[in-house]
């Protein structure tokens, strides 16, 4: 093959691949088998690679993916990306209609599109070839995402036709079929991963990832609902909808003109009923006025558009017969009852088992068993129970008591004064308190074991090989090899075994060991202390800077540090108390783990973890100041008087009370230059 015969398979391919990828995910009518298309495209990617001077930005090989991005470029619209008002009002959605006749002088019509759940997108083409794609961002500008966009199969890279504007943005929503979704989150589980909520959620993570590639293996998705520029084919939106379908861009059926608002709600009482059995979730109802000169003329307010208005949706809800309730014990010990359903279709999945909270919101809703109840999907995985039919309430339907004793070892539960949850206190014996908290230990967030998935926590517990965070970097390579585990496959329900192989263990045992250089807040939120989040493990790993120091703390050194109230300072002073932990915390130590904070080394330590209060007005310093001075240079501020204290700092007019108990408890007091000697030292 010479130059010339190369190039003109590589257009001839890739014309081909264009078409067929087209008749595949835009209009689910495939022509050839997956296997010719497949030959076909690698014939396109060896022609490519021997002759890279005719490889294009857009061929159909693009769609793997590949580039990499570091920091997606901000880029400014062309046209902003105005938002729409929304209502759940019929009356409202009145309103507006009167606003409309009024800022109208002709007649006009409505066109009622379904409003997709995903993420929207701009995308700009130039002489019929995708040149960029941009999130929608702050309307005025947003994330060039165009490497991740070009892996989307229903995205024209190329379009048909001659009649397409020299240049014109499409816009719409990427988003995930449900199915797709459903199949991809179970595939995360399997792999050990934190499953999305959500197709919606799904997608803007996938939009948001660096590697293409990776975003090529997601089932995403794209509608397209409007097109923008200066030379459009028609003064209609609906027609300019039609057209642009010609041009191979997905545009689903499911929009109609209306010309009336009756025909409007007769659009929006169809679309809600049908909305459950749709493959894909939708929020609402999108009315624009469809010409696009009335479109001008009814213009802008700031923020949103007046010839479009979204009618939203209320949440989907079912409803469905309580069975029973069991109860689960999560890694923190609390106990958090599950109403187990009749199973009923929600959102496109299937609903077995929804949170019914705690007592108090089980009491509320007063749930018996064989009660009809109304369950919704917000944006947990789990569903949640929000009312029961009363009406409906068998006869002699039996009240639920709360359980007393643990499910899972039998201890007895408590509950604490002012907090809804009860708890097992059990926390070194109970196995899924055990397991938990091995499991926020290796996770993400915490001290980043990917390597050591969900699935795998558990059987290196089963097997006895793991009892706390400690354990994990005992383990061998021994240990590990060859274990075996055996789970059902959540879709074809089959029993399925996974053996640990040589690179699998490889990969668990460098994890662990890499985990050991996790900064120390890091190691701080992972030990999972009751309401210890990352947040308060930054703060806390800030403000003492080694575990020793925060180990030797008390409840009123912890208060003292912003924003940590009694309930966190008790809970971590709790924790530290436990000899259990303290061994824990020994162990974690020996085996190298970060327990000092970066900052800690840098900073003045002139105050050597020395405690102080100042009193009395000061010359040099406000009331903050003088506690980030003590801070910054090492010491802890509290906020009383108490013979824990080592320094009082008497300022002007100091109370004569304060000097006394200070005295009386042999607390030396000094000044305010005294204290600046000592920091300057
Ligand atoms: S039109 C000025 N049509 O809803 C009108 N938006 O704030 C611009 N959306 O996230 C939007 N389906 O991406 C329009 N058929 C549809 C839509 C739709 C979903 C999204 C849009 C944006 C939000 C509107």
């Amino acid at each position: 093959m010479d130059k010339s015969q190369a190039r003109e398979q590589i257009a001839k391919l890739s014309e081909a691949l264009h078409y067929h990828n087209y008749l595949y995910y835009v209009k689910a009518q495939p022509e050839i088998s997956d296997y010719e298309y497949d030959m076909k495209m690698k014939e396109l990617e060896q022609l490519e690679k021997e002759y890279p001077e005719f490889a294009s930005s857009n061929s159909p090989t693009k769609r793997v993916g590949g580039d990499i991005t570091k920091e997606f470029a901000t880029v400014a619209h062309d046209r902003p990306m105005l938002s729409l008002a929304n209502t759940y009002s019929e009356g409202e959605l009145q309103d507006w209609d009167q606003r409309v006749r009024k800022g109208l002088d002709d007649d006009f019509m409505y066109v009622c599109e379904l409003k997709y759940d995903g993420v929207a997108i701009s995308l700009k083409y130039e002489n019929g070839e995708l040149m960029r794609a941009v999130t929608r961002g702050d309307g005025v500008q947003g994330d060039d995402v165009t490497a991740n966009v070009k892996t989307i199969n229903s995205i024209p890279l190329k379009l048909y036709g001659d009649d397409y504007p020299g240049s014109f943005e499409i816009r719409g929503e990427i988003i995930m079929f449900r199915e797709p979704f459903e199949q991809f989150n179970k595939n995360r589980i399997n792999q050990g991963k934190q499953p999305f909520a959500n197709p919606r959620n799904a997608t803007a993570g996938s939009l948001k990832m660096q590697e293409s590639s990776e975003v090529a293996k997601r089932p995403l998705d794209c509608f397209l609902y409007s097109l923008a520029g200066d030379y459009l084919p028609f003064d209609s939106h609906y027609d300019n909808l039609q057209k642009a379908k010609k041009w191979g861009f997905k545009i689903p059926d499911y929009f109609a003109k209306c010309s009336n608002l009756e025909e409007v709600w007769s659009f929006i009482t169809e679309w809600k009923e049908a909305r459950p059995d749709l493959p894909f979730d939708i929020d609402g109802v999108v009315i624009k006025v469809d010409n696009l000169e009335q479109q001008q003329e009814l213009g802008y307010t700031a923020k949103s558009t007046r010839w479009a208005i979204a009618y939203k949706f209320p949440a989907e809800q079912a409803s469905t017969i309580l069975e029973k309730i069991t109860y689960q014990v999560g890694r923190t010990g609390a106990v958090t009852p599950v109403a187990n359903l009749q199973p009923v279709h929600l959102a496109g999945t299937t609903v077995k088992r929804a949170s019914l909270h705690n007592e108090d919101i089980m009491e509320q809703l007063d749930v018996r068993i064989g009660d009809t109840v109304l369950v919704e999907k917000g944006g947990d995985i789990i569903p949640k129970i929000v009312a029961v039919d009363k009406s409906k309430r068998p006869t002699h339907a039996k009240k639920v008591q709360f359980i007393d004793k643990c499910p899972e070892c039998g201890t007895k539960l408590s509950r604490k004064e002012g907090e809804a949850a009860y708890y097992c206190p059990n926390e070194q014996g109970c196995p899924p308190q055990i397991k938990g908290k091995i499991e926020h230990f290796i996770s993400r967030k915490a001290m980043d074991i990917i390597s050591l998935g969900e699935g795998k926590v558990e059987l290196l517990f089963d097997r006895g090989l793991i009892r706390n965070a400690a354990d994990l970097y005992d383990l061998k390579f021994e240990q590990l090899y060859g274990l075996e585990k055996t789970y059902t496959d959540e879709l074809t329900g089959k029993q399925r075994t996974v053996k640990f192989q040589k690179k699998t263990v490889e990969n668990i045992l460098k994890g662990i060991d890499e985990s050991r250089s996790a900064p120390f807040e890091r190691v701080l939120y992972a030990l999972g202390i009751r309401y210890v989040g990352q947040t308060v493990a930054k703060k806390l790993a800030a403000h003492f800077g080694d575990i020793d120091s925060i180990m030797n703390a008390d409840k009123e050194d912890l208060v003292a540090v912003n924003d940590i109230g009694e309930r966190i300072a008790e809970s971590v002073s709790d924790f530290f108390n436990e000899q259990s932990n303290r061994e824990l915390i020994q162990r974690l130590k020996e085996q190298g783990l970060t327990m000092q904070a970066e900052q800690k080394q840098q900073k003045d330590n002139h105050l050597e973890q020395k405690r102080f209060i100042a009193s009395g007005k000061l010359k040099n310093f406000s009331r903050e100041g003088i506690k980030e001075a003590v801070e910054n240079n090492g010491g802890i501020y509290v906020s009383s008087i108490s013979s824990k204290l080592d320094y009082l700092i008497a300022g002007e007019n100091i109370g004569p009370k304060k000097l006394e108990k200070a005295k009386s408890l042999n607390i030396p007091v000094i000044s305010e230059d005294d204290f600046l000697e000592m920091i300057n030292k």
